[in-house]
């Protein structure tokens, strides 16, 4: 590690808590989105920031992706943070924009890089202040993905398959602690998309119904 990631205070855009939401969200559902921020896990290449961004649309909601985030605010991609300050430092630069984002009443969906809810003091925050949704894919689609891009330095290794299967067989315990779960597949994304928007109504109905 060379040195300390320091990023600058950007306040978050208010979340578009004045667009009304669409027609198949019943109301009730889209208040407790808007009360609290759905935050998606899992690891990369699940499709947390394609699915997240589509979902806010659909629930008329902002939406924010914590690694876009970062990188704004370090003035610098991942991989440099990474090659600059070690990851050590990213995940300190990590947890913090995640807990400003969580805490400025901003985005109500938030996408956040794989590593973040491996710490603990997110998951603790994510679990008290949020509702968890872990996109779980299998090795297959995870690994088309991540293979078309070169921007996980975590996937930098001599055999990134390995790389990311030990990935798996530590985190996926722990993103099995999310509120919701929802396998995702080779599949077109609105249909990923919908599947887990029927996931999030599912939710907030049973959550409703226990609380009634
Ligand atoms: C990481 C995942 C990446 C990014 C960083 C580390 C991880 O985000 O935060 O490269 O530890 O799994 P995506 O999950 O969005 O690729």
């Amino acid at each position: 590690m060379s040195g300390t990631l320091t990023m600058a205070a950007r306040p978050t855009t208010p979340a578009a808590l004045t667009e009304s939401p669409p027609d198949e969200a019943p109301e009730s559902v889209v208040t407790d989105l808007l009360t609290r921020p759905l935050v998606l896990v899992g690891l990369m290449g699940a499709g947390k920031s394609s699915i997240g961004r589509r979902l806010a649309q659909r629930f008329g909601v902002a939406f924010a992706d914590a690694d876009t985030e970062i990188e704004k605010a370090a003035g610098r991609s991942i991989p440099e943070i990474f090659e600059a300050f070690g990851e050590e430092e990213f995940r300190n630069g990590e947890r913090r924009v995640i807990r400003r984002l969580i805490e400025s009443g901003g985005p109500r969906i938030l996408a956040t890089g794989g590593g973040a809810f491996m710490a603990e003091d997110t998951r603790s925050l994510i679990r008290e202040r949020a509702t968890s949704l872990w996109l779980k894919a299998d090795f297959e689609t995870l690994f088309e993905r991540v293979s078309k891009r070169s921007n996980r330095p975590l996937l930098k290794t001599a055999d990134p398959q390995a790389t990311l299967r030990e990935l798996m067989r530590k985190r996926y315990p722990v993103y099995g602690e999310a509120d919701i779960v929802v396998e995702t597949r080779r599949v077109p994304i609105e249909e990923t998309v919908d599947k887990v928007y029927h996931a999030v109504l599912d939710h907030f109905e049973r959550e409703a119904a226990s609380s009634r």
